[in-house]
């Protein structure tokens, strides 16, 4: 099916994925396979070429993680990157050097052959450098065709079988050119066709999805957040009114939650939605319950629990749809996304087992930013498509302590101000996500004449890119005012507002 594809071998890096998600900018498809992946594997999928990434690990370590060695006589181009590239001189006869220095950060790389990966790159240009081990004599048939002060080989090339390597990393942003490298490589190269647009993902995925389906219908659990909104618009395109929306209310939701995802899907969609409001279900269970992994479970239970009532109504569903991404589904070596565990109370293999249900995953290949880009495409409101990611466990996990109705409404007052100030000021798309959490701590205050004894709320601020390490945001002080003013003056029960100023590690986003 994607025969116009590029395959990048994962030996460890943590950028394996940004690799992956640089070629796919060209519109050209890539998947990630483990670095030992058998050759049949690699045979089966067909790709035009293989780019290797980096490892924190050495050639030297006795567990140094190799390829099968059948890659090399695929008779397609290979690109090294870092640890790929001395895994290439020591797989192919060079020699590596070892080293206990590591050089890090950028340098100025000096070309000499302009052409292959260099094709249109200036004779000098910066690129990131993060290595141990340098290359000290490229393999017979490679010829050294850039250098740096510090690395003699700094990139090598076998042309005849479309062999390259290159020391630094292109895919990060501080290889300016990077990009255009890679393109080279993908493109020039390896003669892959920019064929692969959101466009193209639509039609072969409806169709794929129309003959899976067939006659049958289709359940599909949706948050209103931007995976589980795309999977049922792009699964309602493919087979219309087949498709049922489940949306559970279940007491820990945002303000205005439930109306809002209610209003695009059925006003602007015309789909089929059934909203349950088990909000009492859930906050009776969640009575006097404390603790944060508690709370997961019992939220997470509750919530097949009703799917299944729910989904039982309707007569001949066979298939269930959801938004599984596709760094929930890499056989990494390196880490994965932090969906992998935090979709774990979404655990629906039990469900499927029970209701004899086929699951549907109609976005595993696409990464999160493919997948804003394949909501505009359909036509999704930005409002959906850019919103921030917000936990399973909703409110649950941000009022520390127990969870009640009033404790509740309290945060979902307060939340409501913190976005709508981060909103007004510009700054929501700037930020992973920005939120108010509710402390089971009273504090001392004055309003008018009176002593008051109340809550206080955390305004929690963070950037990142993929939610595993995160920093806190620079709110400008005049935002952070009004934010506090509002919340205090508007938000009935509290007196005291905090701003979270930890970073992700050592701490977590959220505060449970
Ligand atoms: P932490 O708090 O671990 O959060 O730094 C990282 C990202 O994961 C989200 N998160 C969750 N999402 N169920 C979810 O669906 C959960 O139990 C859960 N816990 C954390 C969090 O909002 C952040 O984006």
């Amino acid at each position: 099916m994607h025969e116009n594809s590029i395959l990048v071998l994962d030996f460890g890096s943590q950028y394996t994925q940004l690799i992956a998600r640089r070629v796919r900018e060209n519109r050209v498809y890539s998947e990630i396979f483990p670095f030992n992946a058998p050759i049949e594997r690699i045979r089966e999928f067909r790709p035009r070429g293989i780019i290797l990434s980096g490892s924190p690990s050495s050639i030297y370590d006795s567990a140094a993680p190799l390829p099968d060695p059948g890659i090399f006589a695929l008779g397609i181009p290979l690109l090294g990157i870092c640890y790929g590239m001395q895994l290439m001189a020591h797989c192919l006869g060079g020699k590596v050097a070892k080293s206990r220095k590591r050089e890090y950060g950028p340098a100025e790389l000096v070309i000499e052959q302009r052409e292959g990966v260099f094709d249109g790159i200036p004779r000098r240009t910066t690129v990131w450098m993060s290595h141990g081990d340098r290359i000290e004599r490229p393999p017979i048939g490679f010829s050294t065709i850039a250098h740096t002060a510090n690395s003699p080989v700094a990139a090598m090339a076998d042309r005849r079988n479309g062999f390259y390597a290159l020391q630094f990393h292109p895919e990060v942003v501080h290889t300016p050119l990077g990009k255009r490298m890679l393109k080279n490589f993908v493109v020039k190269i390896c003669g892959c066709k920019p064929v692969w647009t959101m466009q193209s993902f639509i039609e072969t995925t409806t169709e794929e999805l129309r003959r899976r389906v067939g006659e049958n219908k289709v359940v599909c659990g949706i948050s209103g957040g931007v995976d589980s909104t795309v999977t049922a618009v792009l699964v309602h395109k493919a087979i219309g009114k087949r498709l049922t929306c489940i949306f559970v209310d279940n007491g820990v939701l945002r303000s205005g939650e439930a109306q809002k995802v209610e209003r695009t899907l059925r006003k602007h969609f015309r789909m089929n939605i059934d909203c349950v409001d088990a909000s009492e279900r859930f906050l009776r269970r969640l009575r006097k319950v404390t603790d944060p992994e508690k709370k997961r479970k019992i939220i997470g239970n509750e919530f097949i629990r009703v799917f299944e009532e729910e989904a039982r109504k309707i007569e001949g569903v066979r298939f269930l749809a959801q938004g599984t991404l596709y760094p929930d589904v890499i056989e990494s070596v390196s880490c994965k996304g932090p969906s992998a565990t935090i979709k774990s109370h979404h655990n629906v293999g039990g469900l499927l087992k029970r209701m004899k249900l086929t699951l549907l995953e109609p976005l595993r290949e696409l990464f999160k930013d493919e997948v804003r880009r394949l909501g505009r495409e359909l036509d999704i409101p930005d409002e959906i498509v850019n919103r921030h990611p917000f936990p399973g466990p909703g409110l649950a996990i941000r009022i520390i302590g127990e969870v009640t109705r009033d404790r509740c409404d309290v945060l979902r007052k307060a939340d409501a101000i913190v976005l709508e100030e981060i909103k007004k000021a510009g700054l929501y798309e700037r930020l992973w996500q920005a939120f108010a959490v509710l402390l089971p701590v009273k504090s001392v205050g004055v309003m008018g004449d009176e002593r008051t004894y109340e809550n206080v709320v955390a305004v929690r601020a963070v950037h990142s890119v993929d939610g595993m390490t995160a920093d806190w945001a620079r709110i400008p002080f005049d935002v952070m005012g009004r934010i506090s003013n509002r919340i205090i003056n508007e938000v009935r029960g509290v007196n005291r507002v905090v701003y979270d100023i930890s970073s992700k590690p050592p701490s977590t986003i959220e505060w449970e």
